[in-house]
């Protein structure tokens, strides 16, 4: 298997473009003097909508090996949708990715399976590559097992797209995310290995070889190994963890 690991920072609703320029140039600072394998592990952030301007120019001007992405996007690529930003914006942003279905957009935006898998065509209409996120509550996991609700909601996600997609998945267990409960790397390897079925079944063996699974849910530098050692993990889509920049870089050097 050859899958780059992905290590990815989720500031959600953290940092303004001064602060994300300083932050991201002190991260490729100290990953630099750490001597991290950019080649090895891929390291990317995900700043809020205003910063990523300023996160563009920094990343083009100093070459900086760091990748960057939005945390969300319209359905839609332009029109009458007042407060919305495109996939195309993106794009000519420089953004690599762009995280969809996130739980939080799922709970506090009322984002359906639907709206879900409209934002994944938009992100592929500009060559963007959607992290898209499924993951189970507490009270899902007591219904219906572990992996049920995340399988579903990759299969929904999935809808009109094609073995010629590049796309990133994350699993974050709602339970999970942001409460220092991280699931346990068995628990995060059951779930991975099948979402990986699932794109085997829907995209084809190559496609499901080669597409990143990610694990999400107080991930820190003390439990980031343990997921890495797991098959399936292909990296982590971090929280509260990408704010702290001596954390981050500790997750990202998790060979180390
Ligand atoms: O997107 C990231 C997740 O929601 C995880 O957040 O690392 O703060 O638990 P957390």
């Amino acid at each position: 298997l050859n899958r780059t690991p992905l290590i990815a920072g989720n500031w959600k609703l953290n940092l303004d473009h001064l602060q994300a320029i300083a932050f991201v140039q002190k991260l490729a600072w100290s990953l630099d003097d750490a001597k991290h394998d950019f080649a090895g592990v891929e390291v990317a952030v995900f700043p809020p909508f205003t910063d990523l301007r300023s996160v563009q120019t920094l990343v083009a001007s100093d070459k900086l090996p760091i990748a960057f992405g939005a945390q969300d996007l319209s359905a839609h690529d332009s029109g009458a949708y007042t407060g919305e930003i495109s996939g195309a914006f993106l794009a000519k942003l420089e953004c690599s990715y762009v995280i969809i279905g996130h739980s939080e957009r799922r709970t506090l935006h009322n984002e359906t399976d639907e709206v879900v898998a409209a934002k994944v065509q938009a992100a592929l209409r500009h060559s963007l590559v959607p992290i898209i996120c499924v993951g189970e509550t507490a009270e899902d996991l007591e219904t219906h097992g572990p992996s049920a609700v995340p399988v579903a909601q990759l299969r929904a996600a999935l809808a009109g797209v094609t073995s010629a997609a590049d796309i990133v998945v994350a699993y974050e267990p709602v339970w999970a995310i942001g409460s220092g409960q991280a699931a346990t790397p068995d628990q995060a390897e059951q779930v991975a290995a099948a979402l990986r079925a699932v794109l085997v079944e829907l995209l084809g063996d190559d496609v499901a070889a080669k597409t990143r699974i990610l694990y999400g849910g107080s991930v820190k530098a003390a439990n980031i190994a343990g997921f890495m050692r797991e098959p399936n993990v292909d990296g982590a889509l971090v929280g509260g963890a990408s704010l702290d920049l001596d954390e981050f870089a500790s997750i990202a050097r998790f060979k180390q």
